[in-house]
């Protein structure tokens, strides 16, 4: 809607905030509205009273700005109830029962993450994914997180190396490994997301610089990473930024916290298991396995890890240091300005 309208600059980025903001505080909102409204309210009334109560409880729009603007949105018999529920908003005390409904995630989220980080952890990560996304170019013009930025310092690839990167679309990674002058095999399972890594190619003109020599180059590959059709042994580094739950991303999606499902880490665990395997598969002796994962807790992490040192003849390397700390025996990056990561590197010894 936003492509077809006619807004300016100005308003596009507050109709973003508006929709990003009230999607991602839904909880909060209803819960503020819900203290005056007397029986059950339509769509289109829901809707109305959650974006009000968020101009005016989180972006501290003035009173009669919010509800004028808001009421002047609804059509039909709805307009007196809006009204209504948010002059009492505006007046109203802003209180929340617990952390889950002052920061607007569901139960078993806050829980989930409480047991990953501890409490105090936990809500200042929740905390820090409500504030807007921040992004930075790098020097090749890629927008990304600097988080992501912190994954390709740790996988140390070098010039002239081979790089698989497993999970690589849309290859913010791949690309940030190749500018090291690695040559990157970036493969993804899906040919729509593979197709992004190619766009990025070109955006970035890839090509054209690693034939001047200023960079590798990222080769892109449609093969699911259990199963990629390539020699065992071959590679140098491995990189397995797995599909994951993404608790330590929910800031970029703001719709993530309400339809990601409880289960996801237990699914998706076994599946991070089988690409690890794959990639200790694919390195040479001496070589070294990069696991990361944008999520937090022992089932896509420490657990993934632990399985791949009882399964095969590989060790831990000791974690990278600062940004990272160690929470559960894994390199860990809390969301703050951020998006929220865990890392380990595991490597294959040298052949005697
Ligand atoms: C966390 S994202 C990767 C982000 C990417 N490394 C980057 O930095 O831009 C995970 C990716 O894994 C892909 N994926 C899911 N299952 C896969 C599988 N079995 N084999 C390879 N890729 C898979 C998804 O399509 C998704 O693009």
């Amino acid at each position: 809607m936003l492509a077809r309208s006619s807004l300016a600059g100005a308003d596009r980025r507050f109709v973003t905030e508006l929709v990003y903001g009230t999607t991602r505080m839904k909880r909060a909102c209803d819960h503020l509205v819900d203290r005056y409204l007397i029986g059950s309210a339509d769509d289109q009334v829901r809707a109305a009273l959650r974006l009000g109560a968020y101009q005016l409880v989180f972006l501290a729009t003035p009173p009669h700005a919010a509800v004028d603007a808001t009421v002047g949105a609804v059509t039909g018999g709805g307009r007196k109830v809006v009204n209504a529920v948010l002059r009492r908003v505006a007046d109203g005390p802003v209180a929340y029962p617990d952390d889950a409904t002052r920061l607007s995630y569901p139960d078993w989220l806050v829980e989930r993450l409480c047991e990953a980080l501890g409490p105090d952890r936990a809500i200042a990560a929740l905390e820090a994914m409500n504030q807007p996304a921040i992004t930075s170019a790098r020097e090749d013009g890629y927008v990304q997180d600097p988080a992501s930025q912190s994954v390709v310092d740790a996988v140390g690839a070098g010039p002239g190396e081979l790089v698989v990167d497993l999970c690589a679309a849309p290859g913010g990674k791949a690309t940030g490994l190749a500018a090291t002058g690695a040559t990157v095999v970036a493969g993804d399972r899906r040919l729509s997301r593979a197709r992004l890594v190619v766009d990025n190619i070109e955006r970035l003109q890839l090509d054209r610089r690693a034939d001047a020599g200023g960079s590798g180059r990222v080769l892109p590959m449609v093969a699911d990473g259990r199963r990629p059709a390539l020699v065992p042994g071959v590679a140098d580094r491995v990189l397995v930024d797995a599909p994951c739950s993404g608790f330590g991303s929910l800031r970029r999606r703001p719709d993530a916290r309400w339809r990601i499902e409880p289960e996801a880490p237990e699914r998706l665990s076994i599946l991070q298991s089988e690409l690890v395997d794959a990639a200790i598969e694919l390195v040479r002796p001496g070589g070294v396995v990069v696991y990361s994962v944008c999520t937090f807790g022992t089932v896509e992490g420490r657990a993934v890890v632990d399985r791949a040192l009882e399964g095969h003849d590989v060790e831990l390397l000791d974690p990278p240091g600062p940004p990272w700390q160690i929470i559960d025996g894994m390199a860990t990056l809390l969301p703050d300005r951020s998006d929220g990561m865990v890392l380990a590197r595991l490597r294959k010894p040298p052949s005697t």
